[in-house]
């Protein structure tokens, strides 16, 4: 195809995402122009170090001044996968008041201050997409913004973390500890140097709040998502949860009823038989429910240089559509209510809480009596046989308000009968 327009991209990074997005580049070369009727072009890529040996990556387009890339009024569209907030967020909105597109697959960023960048991509008339930061891979922002857009959304339900996935997935199925499934998943790549934001349920939070915003079209921050991580799961909570049919997964929940909305992230107990058990290792999966489409999921890889450049890549191509038809601008933010997020103390939840109880007469009595007066409902009991006079109780709740429960909590701890509360586990 001759004579047609180049769209010009700046990429800021070009490490594991921003190295797939390039290499796809040239990948798609020969059917980008059927697909967007124009060629794709990498104008200039920011980098902090333009000496570091990079394959494949052309020297002449590196650069260490992002200076170069907003003067450049040939750059169509800016790519940020440098990650972080600053100095990202500020290279976002000078990038959009420059008059480019940006596609981003940040979701540090987007969790926080992604109402403030969209006003500035609808000021400038211009698009901030960020497929990738939810679920790497797996389409599920622009389902949200686009396939779903005639449906009240209710809850969103999503495995958004792979590492902790993997984790999880080989303490149930290999009976490994979690410092030793750690180890795994950080020498096959998965988890960071760093593993904290992954294993202490941040990353994943990030994510809720993201897709809590879509869904309810209401802006949800990170900080409204209540977030627990998985560092205290331990080998015997996964093996009582497999006696009870049950595994252990790192939920990110978010819902919208008539008191708010709320948005967590925990370790919880699901039913063998629920789509999200059979997630295994690394993968990702989001389920939604809605009043016309019902339940529907989404499943794939939500990390890693391709997976994640298939999104980037996706949003690249259809914001280049737009630029080509000009119609920029189109969708925008979708955050035109104000609903109010529900306090965490009146979440209500199931339990699973394993005691370490003398075995004794009349301690199950004292425990279910404090149960009772916080009204909340046993539905299971299991006691393991008694070691040197001590036996393991664990005690299944139905629902509960999360302020009685923690109240009841607090009275069992005073319990001369109760010697430790080992775990205290959410339930689906
Ligand atoms: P990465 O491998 O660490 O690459 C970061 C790149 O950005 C490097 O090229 C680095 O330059 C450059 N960079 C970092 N800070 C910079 C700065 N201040 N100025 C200029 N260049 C800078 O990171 P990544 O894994 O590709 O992640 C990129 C983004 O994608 C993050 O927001 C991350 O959360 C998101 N994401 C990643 C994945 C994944 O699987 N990795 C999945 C979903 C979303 P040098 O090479 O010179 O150091
Ligand atoms: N660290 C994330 C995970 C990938 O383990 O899923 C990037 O979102």
């Amino acid at each position: 195809m001759e004579n047609l327009r180049t769209i010009n991209v700046a990429l800021l990074g070009v490490g594991t995402v921003g190295g797939g997005v390039y290499k796809l580049i040239q990948r798609q070369a020969s059917e980008l122009p059927h697909k967007i009727n124009a060629n794709l072009e990498v104008k200039k890529i920011l980098v902090r170090d333009t000496s570091k040996d990079r394959p494949g990556i052309p020297k002449e387009i590196l650069t260490d001044s992002f200076e170069d890339i907003i003067n450049d009024e040939s750059i169509d569209i800016v790519v940020e996968v440098t990650g972080g907030i600053d100095p990202a967020r500020e290279r976002i909105a000078r990038a959009l008041q420059a008059g480019k597109s940006v596609v981003t697959a940040n979701k540090d960023l987007i969790a926080v201050h992604g109402g403030e960048l969209l006003d500035e991509a609808a000021k400038a008339g211009r698009d901030l997409r960020f497929e990738a930061a939810v679920a790497g891979g797996i389409p599920i922002i622009r389902p949200f913004k686009e396939c779903l857009a005639g449906n009240n959304i209710t809850e969103v339900m999503g495995i958004v973390n792979g590492t902790t996935n993997y984790i999880l997935t080989k303490m149930d199925e290999d009976g490994m500890d979690f410092d030793e499934a750690l180890a795994l998943a950080t020498e096959l790549g998965y988890a960071e140097a760093d593993p904290t934001a992954d294993i202490e349920g941040y990353d994943a939070g990030r994510k809720v709040a993201i897709m809590a915003s879509l869904a309810f079209n209401s802006r949800v921050v990170f900080s409204d998502v209540n977030v627990e991580g998985i560092t205290k799961i331990t080998a015997q909570d996964i093996e009582f949860a497999r006696n009870f049919g049950k595994v252990i997964k790192l939920l990110g929940i978010t819902r919208n009823s008539e008191e708010g909305i709320e948005a967590s992230v925990h370790p919880i107990l699901i039913d063998k038989t629920h789509p999200l058990a059979a997630v295994r290792e690394s993968f990702n999966a989001v389920f939604v429910h809605g009043d016309a489409v019902d339940d529907a999921m989404f499943y794939g890889r939500g990390a890693g240089e391709f997976p994640t450049a298939s999104a980037v890549m996706g949003d690249i191509i259809e914001e280049s559509r737009n630029i080509m038809m000009g119609c920029t601008g189109r969708i925008g933010c979708s955050c035109y209510k104000t609903i109010p997020i529900k306090p965490a103390s009146e979440v209500e939840s199931k339990f699973f809480l394993r005691m370490e109880v003398p075995d004794r007469a009349g301690v199950l009595a004292g425990i279910s009596n404090i149960f009772g007066e916080h009204n909340i409902s046993i539905t299971q009991v299991v006691q393991t046989p008694s070691v040197d006079g001590i036996a393991n109780l664990v005690i299944m709740t139905d629902d509960v308000r999360q302020k009685n429960f923690d109240d009841a909590i607090a009275k069992l701890e005073a319990l001369d009968s109760v010697n430790e509360i080992n775990s205290i586990i959410r339930v689906y």
